[in-house]
């Protein structure tokens, strides 16, 4: 999704600014550009497409400037081309914009009226006038706060104006936004993973706020304009970890990284030497809870829905589960008893931070479960639960999804065994069997001549259904997911039960199938709901466990068997083939896996 980088500095800043949006690339972009002032004049550059490119075209002209800013656009208001390409400027300032102006329509119309000219179909060119308009009139300062004042939506914004040759405006209202602090050179970046290769220390901008970024100076304001403090945040270095190493793709490091990211997650929580779960900074009492809500988007999402199927079978607890995009517009009944949970690798995806947003405007019990510490969501939820996972960079989320799956389990454990719904015995037994996962996640691994010589069914067919039940069921949809955003093939995830009440219907011969059953309380079901798609001429790829139980069923086309364990933590080994079979898919088609057409990394428009 779009990026932010601002740099206002004694030295030249184009190449930082490239650099920096390089970094900003897996977040999934159209178009780039960059704009600095030099000699009392605004000079862009801006292109379709890379930022290879935009390199390119940015050292053959020499773009000179102390004082820059660059963008990386993801398409909302027109078309990914060059002329749609952020920055947008008048002779006067130049700005990059991330989120959306919803009354854009309206303010253009009256812009138009004053005579101001459109070159876009941005929604963003409204901001752009706006500013222009106002610095007719007023100061600089005041001429933002009418700007701001003006504007409906999300967004966070990054401006540079021809009459101050050293000096940047930042502004946030939803989307993120942080300013980074250098040596006689300051930052704004809407992500602290750019700005991390330039400083380690940083400030977030909170909704409403503007900021003044000079080289030697920042100055922070609240929405009326009141000059505000900031606490300046040190961030943790690990930039070895968003290198790609020997692997040819993210996707592909991020996916044998699991092994070690369940390790490290697991030392994070479990107390080996006690047997215990450490987390006791929980601050609600444990009658205080009598229902859980889980909340998140996409792949977190299904994590969600996974643990739902844990804390019931552990707990006595209310569990519900909701898409943030849903949940935000709802009339929710808001439950001082329930517990808000919400999910998110990034911690910025905007439905989710809506969600969280209005249960703390309700004073709800919030806490979260996020891999970006720094971000918004953790910072605005009341308890963080952090998945240690480092940093994920390809878009299609693979070890933060066990991460997720992960916490969730320890947190089902510990609240369940708090409540007395669970005994020491089993919970014991529970925490011993987790010290063992990252082994067996590491066993799931090596499918990968089987699954390369599977996957070329899938590249051939129209389409293809995932299907399970229990907690095997959101496995189905997570693995349908992947094979959709990645491979770009037509896929449905179903509970294995439902299909005789519709989906049957697109059963025909050859269609490629995943059964996902391993052996626990649904498997003899499953196998039923197989026989009767492999009836129908299903071509079935069952991902089962190992065992010496004999599986009744004949012409299964193909089986991957996974470790045998304990029934709880199956999910976290039967996605693993899932994973594969889409990354496969997608590399046999061709196609930028790490990088999917259309979408993004950090989800930060609604
Ligand atoms: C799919 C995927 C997305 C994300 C979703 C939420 O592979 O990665 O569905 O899970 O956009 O993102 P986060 O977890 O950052 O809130």
């Amino acid at each position: 999704m779009c990026g932010i980088i601002g740099i206002t500095s004694t030295k030249q800043v184009s190449s930082t600014i490239i650099n920096s949006l390089k970094k900003l690339e897996y977040r999934g972009y159209d178009s780039a550009g960059i704009a600095t002032l030099y000699d009392g004049f605004i000079n862009e550059v801006k292109c379709e497409g890379r930022v290879d490119s935009l390199e390119k075209n940015v050292s053959k002209i020499n773009l000179l400037g102390n004082v820059g800013i660059g963008h990386v656009r993801w398409a909302t208001h027109g078309k990914p081309n060059t002329v749609n390409a952020h920055p947008h400027s008048s002779e006067t300032v130049s700005v990059v914009h991330n989120g959306i102006i919803e009354n854009s329509t309206i303010l253009k119309k009256f812009l138009v009226e004053k005579g101001y000219k459109f070159k876009s179909q941005t929604d963003t060119e409204v901001i752009v006038h706006l500013v222009t308009d106002y610095l007719k009139d007023n100061n600089l300062k005041d001429s933002i706060l009418k700007m701001l004042k003006k504007l409906q939506g999300s967004f966070a914004l990054g401006i540079i104006f021809k009459d101050q040759p050293d000096l940047i405006v930042g502004a946030r209202r939803g989307s993120p936004l942080a300013v980074g602090y250098g040596p006689n050179e300051n930052y704004l970046g809407s992500d602290s993973y750019a700005l991390k290769s330039m400083t380690n220390k940083i400030s977030y901008l909170d909704d409403g706020d503007f900021c003044i970024i000079k080289k030697d100076q920042v100055d922070f304001f609240d929405s009326k304009g009141n000059k505000i403090n900031k606490k300046v945040l040190k961030l943790s270095s690990n930039e070895q970890n968003y290198e790609k190493g020997d692997y040819k793709h993210f996707m592909a490091k991020e996916i044998e990284e699991q092994p070690t990211t369940i390790k490290n997650c697991v030392n994070e929580y479990i107390d080996k030497i006690n047997n215990e779960i450490n987390i006791l900074n929980f601050p609600w009492k444990k009658n205080e809870i009598s229902s859980i809500k889980l909340i998140a988007c996409g792949t977190a999402y299904h994590s969600c829905l996974i643990a739902k199927y844990w804390f019931e079978q552990l707990t006595l607890l209310d569990v519900e589960v909701d898409i943030a995009s849903e949940f935000r517009y709802r009339r929710n009944r808001f439950k001082t008893d329930c517990l808000y949970i919400f999910v998110s690798q990034s911690g910025e995806t905007a439905d989710t931070y809506a969600a969280l947003d209005l249960c703390n405007k309700h004073k709800m019990k919030t806490c979260s479960i996020v891999n970006v510490v720094e971000s918004s969501i953790a910072r605005d939820s009341k308890l963080v639960f952090p998945i240690h996972c480092g940093p994920e960079i390809g878009v299609a989320s693979t070890k933060a999804f066990l991460g997720q799956m992960l916490v969730l389990y320890i947190l089902c454990l510990k609240i369940g065994y708090l409540r007395k719904d669970l005994d020491k015995k089993k919970y014991n037994l529970k925490i011993k069997s987790l010290l063992s996962l990252s082994k067996l996640v590491s066993n799931s691994l090596s499918t990968e001549n089987q699954i390369q010589s599977i996957c070329n069914s899938f590249t051939k067919a129209k389409g293809a259904m995932f299907l399970g039940r229990g907690y095997s069921f959101p496995i189905a949809l997570e693995g349908a997911l992947k094979l959709k955003e990645l491979a770009y093939i037509h896929a449905e995830g179903y509970p294995a039960g439902e299909m005789k009440h519709g989906p049957l219907a697109l059963i025909e011969d050859g269609m490629p199938v995943v059964v996902i059953a391993p052996r626990d309380e649904y498997y003899k079901k499953t196998i039923s709901n197989m026989q009767e798609v492999i009836a129908r001429g299903a071509k079935v790829l069952l991902i089962t466990n190992k065992s010496d139980e004999e599986i009744y069923s004949e012409n299964i086309w193909e089986k991957i068997e996974i470790e045998n364990t304990e029934e709880d933590l199956f999910p976290f080994l039967t996605t693993i083939p899932l994973q594969k079979l889409a990354y496969y898919s997608a590399l046999k088609k061709g196609y930028d896996i790490d990088k999917p057409r259309n979408l993004a990394k950090s989800v930060t428009v609604e």
